[in-house]
């Protein structure tokens, strides 16, 4: 799918050619004189066509355009969230496999952050999933044709946009493939395919030995009760000297979670297959700065491997040696993700980083705080809270401040070890981000839980491709400043 992006009027992007045209229009529109601006000017005058968000007009082949479609869209205020309410609903009113060429028309000047909106909306709406079927339909889109009176000044955000999309369409991709097509191994194998020819991308993937050579004990534990061997996945993007100090990032990578011994309900552990989004996400992270490449050092670390059950299976009371020295009881082998992550967040203290961010699909107590809106945010660095939950408005990608009180921790205390993987129900996602903490304490850190935001059950089952977003602005303001 190709994006462009075009100074027009809405009477020259209405007599481009196309199998559909969006007039988004927000309450601010005053239409001008020329003919297809009266058209559009009379609808809302008429009271056919609003410009409140999310409502749409349909009309076929009218005369003063060459559009096949044209859908008259609300747009409300214009801000990013309407936009994409508005286009969200004029994308389901046009669903058709003949869409190849669309037209977006900004009916006056748009907003930089409208025109992102409306590139990762389109990109949403149109996405299509087809790697595990025998007949799968791919996008019929091919071409976006995006026009403002004043695209000449949105152009970099407009880029910027597109590369998102790439990034986060690998996201998806990966997320959504099945456990039985989406092992440790492949994922090894998807981010060895992102080094790139410019040499800004390197990566190196350990397997069984070498981490145990290393002493992550956690990780090795997880990874016992499955056939599948582990793998350790270390990419570099250096877009910048190598004195300047890298952002780490750790997604989780548990590419099948039954909860091991502590086994989890049948009732939807399908989705358990989506447990490897953190690790996605970072994948699709590392496509976008392939993209754009940005002066900044990045480092992307993912653990990898399945939490299954085998007869040699890590059991509930069970004591490991972690990479740090600290011994762990594991209470519970379904709280696998912070046992997979404390050894990777060890292991990131050798870069030196300037911050560690962590992602991963980590507890169903953040899925009941917080729902599908926002990802939670824990640190204990507040200008790095600060700066991350920034990203996350500009990106529309948006997440919430988690409090990290010492006291939050206290039930993660036990008689047999340093510390137990689990502490009660109560602020459980809380809990798990204080368990974390304890590995972090040589460097700035942030955890992001997404275990509500990476996908949506139901109908529209699938992967989301987030933090992406959140997570690209994040290391680009770092660029920028
Ligand atoms: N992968 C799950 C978390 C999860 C649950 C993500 C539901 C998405 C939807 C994680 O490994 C897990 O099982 N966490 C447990 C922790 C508990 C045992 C302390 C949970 O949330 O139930
Ligand atoms: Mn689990
Ligand atoms: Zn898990």
């Amino acid at each position: 799918m190709n994006f462009e992006l075009h100074a027009l009027s809405l009477t020259e992007a209405a007599s481009e050619k196309s199998d559909a045209l969006l007039v988004l229009v927000s309450d601010a529109y005053k239409p001008a004189r020329d003919g297809f601006s009266v058209l559009v000017g009379q609808a809302i005058k008429d009271g056919d066509a609003h410009t409140k968000a999310g409502k749409t007009l349909s009309l076929y082949k009218p005369p003063q355009s060459l559009a096949t479609r044209v859908v008259i869209v609300g747009v409300g205020d214009g801000s990013p969230k309407q936009l994409r309410s508005g286009l969200v609903a004029a994308m389901d009113s046009i669903k058709s496999d003949k869409l190849k060429r669309l037209v977006l028309a900004f009916a006056g000047p748009a907003q930089m952050a409208s025109v992102r909106a409306a590139v990762s909306a389109v990109a949403d709406a149109s996405y299509s999933y087809t790697s595990t079927k025998s007949k799968g339909e791919p996008r019929s889109l091919q071409t976006v044709l995006i026009t403002a009176s004043n695209a000449d000044e949105l152009r970099p955000g407009f880029e910027r946009a597109v590369a998102v999309v790439t990034g986060v369409e690998l996201a998806k991709e990966w997320a959504n493939r099945p456990a039985n097509h989406c092992t440790p191994t492949l994922l090894a194998k998807a981010a060895e395919s992102l080094v790139s020819k410019h040499g800004k991308i390197r990566c190196e993937v350990l397997g069984p030995k070498e981490v145990g050579k290393l002493g992550m004990g956690a990780f090795l534990a997880v990874a016992q009760g499955s056939d599948e061997p582990l793998r350790f996945i270390v990419l570099k993007y250096s877009g910048a000297a190598k004195s300047v100090a890298p952002t780490v990032l750790v997604g989780k990578g548990i590419t099948f979670d039954s909860g091991g011994i502590s086994i989890k309900p049948a009732a939807e552990m399908d989705e358990m297959k989506y447990d490897m989004s953190g690790a996605a996400s970072v994948l699709g992270v590392f496509r976008t700065l392939a993209e754009l490449r940005p002066a900044i050092n990045v480092v992307g670390l993912i653990p990898a491997c399945e939490n299954l059950l085998n007869g040699r299976a890590v059991k509930p009371g069970d004591v490991v040696t972690s990479m740090s020295g600290q011994t762990i009881e594991i209470l519970n082998t379904d709280a696998e993700g912070r046992l997979v992550l404390c050894d990777a967040l060890s292991y990131a203290e050798r870069f030196k980083p300037q911050a560690v961010v962590d992602i991963a699909t980590l507890t169903g107590a953040c899925v009941v705080a917080l729902g599908g809106v926002r990802s939670g945010l824990f640190s204990p660095n507040a200008a790095l809270a600060k700066a991350l939950c920034a990203a996350g408005e500009t990106a529309q990608d948006l997440c919430w401040e988690m409090p990290m009180d010492e006291e939050y921790g206290e039930g993660l205390k036990t008689r047999f070890a340093d510390v137990a993987n689990v502490a009660g129900r109560a602020g459980g996602a809380i809990s798990a981000a204080k368990y974390l903490q304890r590995f972090t304490t040589k460097y700035p850190w942030a955890h992001l839980d997404i275990a509500g935001t990476a996908w949506k059950s139901g109908a529209a089952k699938g992967a989301t491709g987030r933090p992406v977003g959140l997570l690209v602005e994040y290391l680009l303001a770092q660029a920028d400043a």
